[in-house]
């Protein structure tokens, strides 16, 4: 517990194992540095790491114990996966995050279709590796762009239900791979944007229940425009109404009034800021949940959602 008596958010981790895994590509095993338990986090779990200064980035889960993660260095990026690629050796430590988890295998699928591409193969490979163990019905199919830019590639190419179209001959297309599975299915994407643009136009017909996404980034062609207007929230546990600027964001509006507030990505993908909804009507900007998620939960992510109405009253 922290000392006001709320369970933390964060705690530090060690590195207890560092593997290549391709070019760029590192795996790093963690446990907790008191050497307890990891809290439990299911297939589809990612994690925050927390650098030391102060940005934080998701990786997804590829073994849920111990955790497992892999991390590959973006060379252009903006230096944070670099860093933690180029730096980080077994006895460091780490702060990490709680596992989250909006990437989940839904329960009572009979028909599971994972799909990847480049570094998305890491969360798949945990569900794929938890249904293979429950003797589930299970296809993994993962694009990349040569051998050596495969992940593991030695380990994973001769695993039962698992398909590997890297470059070089003829590659199956996505396409190929869906018309060998019905609308029962259950479909699961994870990659870069293109690949999630095609599985979205592949995918128009389907049960959207049946289907499911991770992103790297927001993909703003899929995001309602934005409000230009500012309005209020309301913090019903404490009566408090923050003004929310046309230029701000819910969650700097709050931070600035001193409200603490859990947050990661502030783009709408890791669900670390997601608040309830009392009264309101807000406007979702987030790449997680579906319109039927957020109907069903009442939710917004407070770093990019806005508001429809001129006031939402927060679960706060
Ligand atoms: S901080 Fe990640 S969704 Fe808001």
């Amino acid at each position: 517990m922290s000392s006001d008596g709320s369970a933390p958010t964060t705690q530090q981790a060690l590195i207890t194992a560092r593997q290549v895994a391709g070019r760029d590509i590192c795996l790093l095993t963690l446990q907790a540095e008191n050497g307890a338990p990891l809290p439990e986090a299911m297939p589809g779990a990612h994690i925050d790491l927390h650098l030391p200064d102060g940005r934080s980035r998701q990786y997804s889960l590829l073994s849920c114990a111990p955790y497992t993660i892999a991390i590959k260095a973006v060379r252009d990026g903006r230096g944070a996966s670099q860093w933690l690629h180029d730096t980080l050796k077994v006895g460091d430590t780490i702060r990490i995050g709680m596992p989250r988890n909006n990437f989940a295998l839904r329960e009572g699928a009979t028909d599971t279709v994972l799909l990847a591409g480049g570094i998305g193969i890491t969360a798949l490979l945990c569900m794929y590796d938890a249904l293979i163990a429950e003797g589930r019905t299970v296809c993994l199919h993962y694009w990349a762009r040569s051998v050596e830019e495969t992940f593991l590639h030695a380990q994973l190419s001769s695993r039962p239900g698992l398909h590997i179209h890297s470059c070089g001959g003829r590659v199956t297309s996505m396409a190929a791979v869906m018309a060998e599975h019905g609308p029962e299915a259950d479909l699961y994407c994870c990659g870069p944007t293109r690949m999630l643009a095609e599985f979205t136009a592949l995918t128009q017909g389907r049960n959207p229940q049946r289907l499911h996404i991770e992103r790297f980034s927001a993909d703003s062609t899929t995001l309602p425009e934005t409000t230009d207007n500012g309005f209020s929230v309301q913090l019903a546990r404490s009566g408090t109404t923050i003004a929310v600027g046309k230029d701000q964001s819910i969650l700097e509006a709050l931070t600035e009034a001193g409200v603490d507030i859990e947050y990661s990505c502030e783009e709408g993908l890791c669900g670390a800021c997601e608040a309830r909804v009392l009264d309101g009507t807000p406007l979702h900007r987030d790449s997680i949940r579906t319109p039927d998620e957020h109907d069903q939960r009442r939710t917004i992510m407070l770093c990019v959602s806005r508001a429809r109405s001129g006031i939402l009253v927060l679960d706060l």
